[in-house]
């Protein structure tokens, strides 16, 4: 074998210290100080070396962080010091009694106790030998354990070998993987048509557990370091919050959210205040744990049974629960959507009894697998809406129905369809569905559809829970006495709001077709329609192929509409906002008229002209077959100038595209002075 040259090994232990530093800066301290591409390249070159020189390759250099060959089996490993659990207490009264049983034995006053999250993961213990990881085991059952040292070695926040060296020294801490490396592993699996992981700590154990380490190297895990096992050759520091900072110098990640405190009262604070910030924690925990600060204090309270009596973990209420499934019924939202709901068993889970959970959509329940008389695992963290994590199909009873998507709306009876290339399933009710009521009447009040000034959506809610408006139509029923008997509406304001519904009558076909919400159908393809139908008979009588040859209506659109007026409750509702005298004028079907003053011109508006909103010129350059745009180039015909103009009229003046004032415009669009044809 060829002698490793001196500068040669230099380097190697260079390029070792080196890429653990940044290793540490990048997932410790998470204040990386190079770009990854340098990183890289530091990495690369030390793989080369030791590609050359094979005995350069020690098991404490960052190349073996990829993961090695896969093993057969985990080999057994006996823990020097046992891995104790620990005590649980749920309610503050089991606080109390700890603290009290605390002081009794030490006959102390008020204690002071390390605090710091319990992690939701896997207990390991790390042996590091002169300061080099020379192994890593699970648990197991506390005396006995396997040993993951080649899976450990690929979790980056691990040290391979610490920033100072006593002879012996265990470390003990907690595997988990982060929220968010959990949420773009299940999208991974997802892809791939994998099964996905329920929960961050299933992902972890799952990962850890790998014999294939180059499978962990890919799962991004971290670690905490929450205590110490055997140690040798050091002068160990005389409180646990002391301990802490000890292993933070030598590089271990310990987390930042510990802390010491004082008394039970300090106790409780700091459970409360962890609480609070659980559901913004970038990982999972399920409590925190309390532990005597002082060492010696700790060594005299000692051990009951396989748990330290000088420490307890207090419990968060569980956020995941099992619990059956006793039927999936679909619930209606403000949009049509069709949304499956569990109806579970109750089950008190993250704090609070749950019956129901969302399924979110068809493919979600197929994916989850979940079928009626399942059990099911439940998940409800903090204020977030409970939800069915998975099944359990071990436990599943023969006579466990599928879901099925039902094909008639349950509010309305109209029919459910589901586009292709969507998840939903939606109720083509519209304006009848009374789920979809509130948001349909709101977006038929609003300012670019019907411009019912005063319609607001506390309005609209009490107008819908009262029955007193059923679909649009209705709006123009409603009169005085009702209105002024409605909350927070003063007899001013019910005028008011009278006085808009009568102004709004007079419409557009346009703003009519937008107003009636059909799927798909916004302002822009409201108007084209407008323009190529002239009469909202013949739209609604149009099939899908017609509907297409409509200018950019394809496919999707065309089905929307041709299923919109296929319902005849929508019908009704067309003829009742007729009989209450809502008008527009009809035409033949004005296509832009090639003769149309602006036929064929582009548009750009900037600044605010004296006479007409933004709205009301884009109307009127539109009627005259002129299209307005957002931005000016070469291309733009003109650009309108008003009061205050934006970086738009520089553009214009710059691209030399002609300027128009308001009365320019109008004289180009051929009309009078005061703005009439
Ligand atoms: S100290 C002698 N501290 O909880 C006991 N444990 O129920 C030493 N755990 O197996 C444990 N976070 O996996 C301790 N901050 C923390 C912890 C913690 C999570 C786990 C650990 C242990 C289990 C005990």
């Amino acid at each position: 074998m060829i002698p490793v040259p001196v500068p040669v090994a230099e380097l190697a232990h260079f390029l070792r210290a080196e890429i653990e530093r940044h290793n540490y800066l990048y997932h410790v301290l998470d204040a990386p100080e190079i770009p990854d591409a340098e990183y890289d390249r530091l990495f690369r070159k030390l793989q080369a070396l030791e590609g050359d020189y094979p005995e350069l390759a020690l098991p404490d250099s960052p190349t073996q962080r990829v993961g090695a060959a896969p093993l057969a089996a985990f080999s057994q490993v006996v823990h020097r010091v046992p891995m104790l659990s620990l005590n649980n207490a749920f309610f503050e009264a089991d606080v109390l009694a700890f603290d009290r049983r605390v002081q009794e034995v030490l006959g102390a006053g008020d204690i002071d106790y390390a605090v710091e999250p319990k992690f939701d993961g896997l207990a390991i213990n790390l042996i590091y030998q002169n300061g080099v990881l020379v192994q890593a085991a699970t648990r197991g059952d506390g005396a006995t354990g396997e040993d993951v040292t080649a899976n450990l070695r690929t979790v980056n926040s691990v040290p391979l070998r610490l920033a100072g060296a006593p002879s012996l020294l265990e470390v003990r801490g907690e595997v988990l993987m982060q929220k968010a490396d959990f949420a773009a592993l299940n999208a991974q699996q997802r892809d791939k048509g994998e099964k996905e992981f329920v929960n961050p700590r299933n992902a972890a154990a799952g990962s850890l557990r790998q014999l294939d380490s180059r499978i962990t190297a890919t799962r991004h895990l971290t670690f905490f370091a929450y205590g110490i096992g055997a140690a040798e050759g050091v002068a160990l520091p005389h409180s646990h919050g002391e301990l802490m900072s000890l292993l933070e110098c030598w590089h271990l990640p310990v987390c930042n959210e510990r802390s010491v405190v004082r008394g039970a009262a300090g106790l409780l604070d700091y459970y409360r205040r962890i609480g609070e910030k659980r559901p913004s924690l970038p990982y999972d925990i399920d409590g925190v744990v309390y532990k005597v600060n002082d060492l010696r204090a700790q060594d005299e309270l000692g051990f009951v049974s396989r748990a330290p009596r000088w420490a307890v973990a207090h419990k968060f209420p569980a956020e995941e629960a099992l619990t059956v499934v006793e039927d999936i019924t679909v619930q209606v939202g403000r949009t049509g959507t069709l949304t499956p709901v569990a109806r579970l068993k109750a089950v008190f889970v993250g704090g609070a009894t749950v019956t129901n959970a969302t399924l979110h959509n068809e493919d979600e329940v197929r994916r989850k697998d979940v079928r009626i008389g399942d059990t099911v695992i439940v998940r409800r963290a903090g204020d977030v809406i409970p939800e069915v994590v998975g099944s359990v199909p071990e436990q599943r009873p023969a006579d466990a129905r599928e879901f099925e998507m039902p094909t008639a709306c349950p509010v309305c009876g109209s029919q459910v369809v589901r586009l292709p290339d969507e998840a939903a399933a939606r109720c083509s009710g519209g304006l009848y569905c009374p789920a979809q009521r509130k948001q349909a009447l709101l977006h038929f009040a609003s300012r670019r559809a019907m411009d019912i000034e005063g319609l607001g959506d506390k309005l609209v809610d009490q107008l819908v829970d009262r029955e007193l408006v059923k679909n649009p139509a209705d709006l123009y029923r409603l009169g005085m006495a009702i209105l002024a008997n409605l909350e927070r509406m003063a007899e001013k304001s019910a005028e008011n709001l009278l006085e808009a519904l009568e102004k709004s009558k007079a419409t557009t076909l346009a703003r009519f077709v937008y107003a009636l919400g059909i799927r798909n159908v916004g302002e822009a393809t409201a108007k084209e329609l407008a323009r190529h139908f002239g009469k909202l008979d013949a739209l609604a009588a149009a099939s899908e192929e017609v509907l297409q040859q409509v200018p950019d209506i394809g496919p999707i659109v065309a089905q929307s509409i041709a299923q919109f007026f296929a319902e005849k409750h929508n019908l009704d509702v067309i003829n009742s906002l007729r009989d209450a005298g809502v008008h527009w004028q009809e035409s033949g079907g004005v296509q832009p008229a090639p003769g149309g003053a602006a036929s064929g011109k582009t548009f750009v508006l900037t600044g605010t002209l004296p006479h007409f909103s933004r709205d009301e010129t884009k109307e009127k350059i539109e009627a005259q077959g002129g299209k307005v745009v957002g931005s000016v180039s070469k291309k733009t015909d003109f650009v309108v100038v008003g009061a205050e103009p934006g970086s738009k009229y520089a553009k214009a003046l710059e691209l030399g595209v002609t300027i128009l004032d308001e009365a320019g415009l109008l004289e180009l669009l051929n009309f009078k002075p005061d703005g009439s044809v």
